[in-house]
């Protein structure tokens, strides 16, 4: 089939390389110019585990390609795939200013009938939303059918989430455009939903809310287990053994980060206040989750006397998590934010990432070794394997102070202790 992808971001991309790798024929559609240019040249513009090998295979094949030519784009592809961001807006709802865009472009280029799929995370009622846009933008009254295909893959494995779903959800009232999408996901080996649009809008919000609860509820409870001097890891292993509870999502720490999570959870608070019922676990999960980077942070200003002034820290870890060059809403910023502020002097690390803020109170450098090297405590912020694979031994000596406080509960508490350093990881009894 031919497709359109429009929005050549971290979800537009990996579509559109899924695709291609499925034997679809792609055009991926961005007004980044310059974005267009590089993945034409098969220069990937961000950082995800084995995605360029696959960029560069298809762009050899000319199984993909890449344009800024909107007219050109919507014209000779008859399924549009709508990839472009959804910002989250000051009151926490979703912007969806660029869907729109897309939608009227859509519009006032469609030559023939076509199918539009929306694969961004809208709000409920975006799929009708988008069907007006593109009604009132058309030139002639052409048919086509709106469909909400919500994606679910996660940054860091991006490739291997889209490739293998769990489940491919497929929103629309057309037979003809349900048809067509069956096709398109005729290689995958996973059940498919079919639904209305609007419960496929909803699948998506819920799912992502459901998974930050599962983590706002391990993070509360280890606060409760960390006074009780009980293993976090133990109760969360003991309680999603039961097929009921499962096991994932449940790894206590500095609370969930990201460009996901905390943006679709605000937004879909935003639409049970706006239709006036409320969902007030989901507030606490929010509640939860702004407080849990400073929990295990109080605990190192505690270890040093209470005062963080003249202190020198070691931050491994900047990205919101292992895999990823992304630090939206990372923990390791809140943290190094507030370390700042207490006019602690921040050393900082990560493989990937290269510190962008200005502040004189933090450096980054370039080995784990250097940054940890004369600090007063070291926290680890991003759970990279890098970090999970450290010398201990070889550290100890360079340390100030041999504090070592574990924000991801990935350090070996038993060996680091018999190395001299004083461990803290969050309710890792
Ligand atoms: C998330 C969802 O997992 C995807 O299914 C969804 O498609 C995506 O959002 C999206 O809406 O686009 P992502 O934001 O890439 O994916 O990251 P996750 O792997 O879900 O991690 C989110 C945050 O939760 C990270 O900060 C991670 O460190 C944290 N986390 C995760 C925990 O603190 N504990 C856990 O047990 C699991």
């Amino acid at each position: 089939m031919k497709l359109l992808i429009v929005g050549t971001g971290y979800v537009g991309t990996t579509t559109g390389l899924v695709f291609a790798e499925m034997g679809h024929q792609v055009t991926g559609l961005d007004v980044d110019t310059q974005k267009i240019q590089s993945l034409q040249a098969g220069n990937l513009h961000f950082y995800e585990p084995g995605l360029d090998e696959l960029l560069r295979k298809h762009v050899k094949n000319e199984t993909i390609t890449f344009t800024d030519n909107i007219k050109k784009a919507i014209e000779m592809n008859d399924v549009i795939f709508i990839c472009v961001g959804t910002p989250k807006e000051e009151n926490g709802s979703a912007d969806l200013s660029y869907v729109k865009n897309v939608a009227q472009d859509i519009g006032r280029y469609m030559n023939r009938s076509k199918v539009i799929v929306t694969k961004s995370t809208v709000p409920v009622g975006t799929a009708e939303l988008v069907t007006e846009w593109i009604k009132t933008s058309q030139l002639q009254s052409v048919p086509f059918a709106v469909v909400s295909n919500p994606e679910f893959l996660r940054e860091g494995s991006a490739l291997a989430d889209a490739l293998k779903p769990d489940r491919i959800v497929i929103g629309s009232t057309s037979d003809t455009a349900r048809r067509i999408m069956r096709e398109l996901y005729d290689n995958f080996q996973c059940p498919i939903i079919e639904t209305n649009p609007k419960a496929s809008e909803m699948i998506k919000y819920a799912a992502n809310s459901f998974l930050a609860l599962k983590i706002s509820f391990i993070n509360e409870l280890a606060r409760l287990c960390d006074k009780l001097e009980i293993n976090i890891n133990d109760v969360a292993q003991g309680m999603g053994l039961d097929h009921r509870i499962g096991p994932h999502f449940f790894r206590a720490g500095l609370g969930y980060g990201g460009s996901c999570f905390p943006k679709d959870v605000n937004a879909l608070l935003h639409t049970a206040e706006a239709t006036g019922s409320p969902l007030t676990i989901l507030e606490s999960v929010v509640q939860v989750n702004t407080e849990q980077p400073l929990y295990l942070l109080n605990k190192l200003k505690q270890a040093l006397g209470g005062n963080l002034q003249e202190k020198t820290i070691a931050v491994l870890g900047l990205a919101f998590k292992a895999n990823t060059d992304d630090t939206r809403e990372s923990a390791s910023i809140k943290i190094i934010e507030a370390l700042i502020n207490e006019q602690a002097n921040v050393k900082v690390h990560d493989p990937v990432v290269k510190w962008s803020g200005s502040s004189a109170g933090c450096h980054q450098f370039k080995t784990v070794a250097d940054t940890v090297s004369g600090t007063d405590a070291v926290m680890i912020c991003t759970d990279w394997d890098e970090y999970r694979e450290l010398d201990w031994s070889k550290l100890k000596p360079l340390v100030k102070q041999p504090y070592l406080f574990d924000g991801r509960n990935m350090v070996d508490k038993e060996h680091v202790a018999k190395m001299g350093f004083y461990y803290t990881g969050v309710a890792n009894h």
